[in-house]
């Protein structure tokens, strides 16, 4: 049995410890909650021993939309907010995620309505459910705006003077840009889902287009001033061309998410801007919308986060695909992808390794074959999955 003076202290041995650096023997010792000591080779007596099994440092997820299927689990149907945020942070918790920027959108893409009313209530239940203490692990808001969006920046605004935002990311799905710059694709992705016809589908794409040209740029700059006034981070979306990236660098962007070719990756992470990619491409070995490859970028030493994206589950397992990628530099480069460099672009100075002085946010991982499994995950030393 725990008891409340046991809670946050706890000493691990692993044979597999991941550092930032390298994997290793060790005994991680825990007090209050944070590192005290990683002490390397060395097995203390009164440790548990973790056998087999790795012990890697807890994943700090950027981008997941995975909170909506919770809330909103068939096309008309919603649930209780507050049931599907401690259902979504206990799928998020026992993926190994001990830090979770739940993705929330603002603006209208066409394919949706806005979100505006569901926002709020998810917001709302989001913060109740903080309240409580009863979250698994520690959620920031990551605000998702499409810019060409009527009244998108006066969302913003008020939604920042209601909640905690961390990071925003400025999208742009106008048909023939970035993501959607072969329109083919939205028109597949729209038929399935709209089954809208061909003719609707010219109106629809034509009135997109011109509403971007009309609002996008002002929209723009009203959403890049409102986050760089209130200090949030701020991540670009789908960047395609070399201008993409030299506006994210005039625009001060911190992290670019999801470029969609090589030359957009490479231009990114030169310019020191932190390049995230969805772990489900290279879960599944490709981008589903056809766009560059996950791994095809870690190949060429330009990946740096990844993140679970739609599949909590998919950040390990995306991680662990990396690890036999040479320039990735072994598991331990493979893991940092999911812990210390998003730790990192996002400010989060104090987690994203198992170093001393680090929060003691920790992941056991048994190995079945070459699938990680998670098997117990801890938080500032306590058990949450
Ligand atoms: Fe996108």
């Amino acid at each position: 049995m725990t008891t409340p003076d046991d809670i946050g202290s706890l000493k691990l041995f692993s044979r597999r410890v991941v550092l930032a650096d390298r994997e290793t023997a060790a005994t991680v010792v825990v007090e209050d909650g944070i590192i005290v000591a990683v002490e390397t080779d060395h097995q203390r007596d009164d440790a548990v021993d973790l056998g087999d099994d790795l012990l890697i440092p807890g994943l700090v997820e950027l981008h997941t939309d995975h909170l909506e299927p919770h809330y909103q689990p068939r096309p008309k149907v919603h649930w209780d907010p507050l049931s599907a945020v401690f259902a979504y942070d206990a799928q998020i918790a026992s993926s190994g995620i001990t830090t979770v920027f739940d993705s929330l959108r603002i603006g209208s893409d066409d394919d949706r309505p806005t979100t505006a009313d569901g926002l709020l209530d998810l917001s709302e239940a989001i913060e109740m459910a903080k309240g409580t203490g009863l979250l698994r692990s520690d959620h920031h808001t990551h605000l998702r705006c499409e810019i060409p969006s009527r009244g998108v920046v006066e969302e913003a605004e008020s939604y920042l003077a209601r909640f905690d935002v961390r990071l925003m990311s400025l999208m742009d799905h106008t048909p023939g840009q970035r993501q959607f710059r072969d329109e083919e694709k939205l028109r597949t992705y729209y038929r399935g889902k709209t089954g809208l016809s061909e003719a609707d589908l010219d109106q629809l794409f034509a009135n997109r287009r011109a509403r971007a040209a009309e609002i996008g740029e002002p929209n723009k700059r009203g959403l890049v001033a409102l986050a760089h006034r209130a200090g949030i981070a701020l991540a670009s979306h789908d960047d395609t061309f070399e201008d993409h990236v030299a506006e994210s660098v005039a625009d001060r962007v911190s992290i670019a998410e999801f470029p969609t070719t090589v030359e957009a990756a490479r231009a990114s992470h030169a310019a020191g801007i932190s390049v995230l990619m969805g772990a489900p491409n290279v879960v599944r070995g490709g981008s589903h919308s056809g766009n560059v490859s996950a791994v095809d970028l870690a190949a060429a030493g330009v990946l740096d986060i990844l993140s679970s994206d739609y599949v909590p589950i998919s950040l390990i397992h995306g991680a662990f695909g990396l690890r036999d990628v040479p320039a990735v530099g072994g598991l331990a480069g493979a893991i940092q992808t999911v812990t210390l460099k998003p730790a990192l672009a996002t400010g989060m100075t104090d987690r994203g390794e198992i170093a001393a002085t680090k929060r003691a946010d920790l992941v056991r991982v048994a190995m079945v074959g070459t699938q990680p499994v998670v098997r117990e995950v801890w938080r500032t030393g306590r058990r949450i999955a």
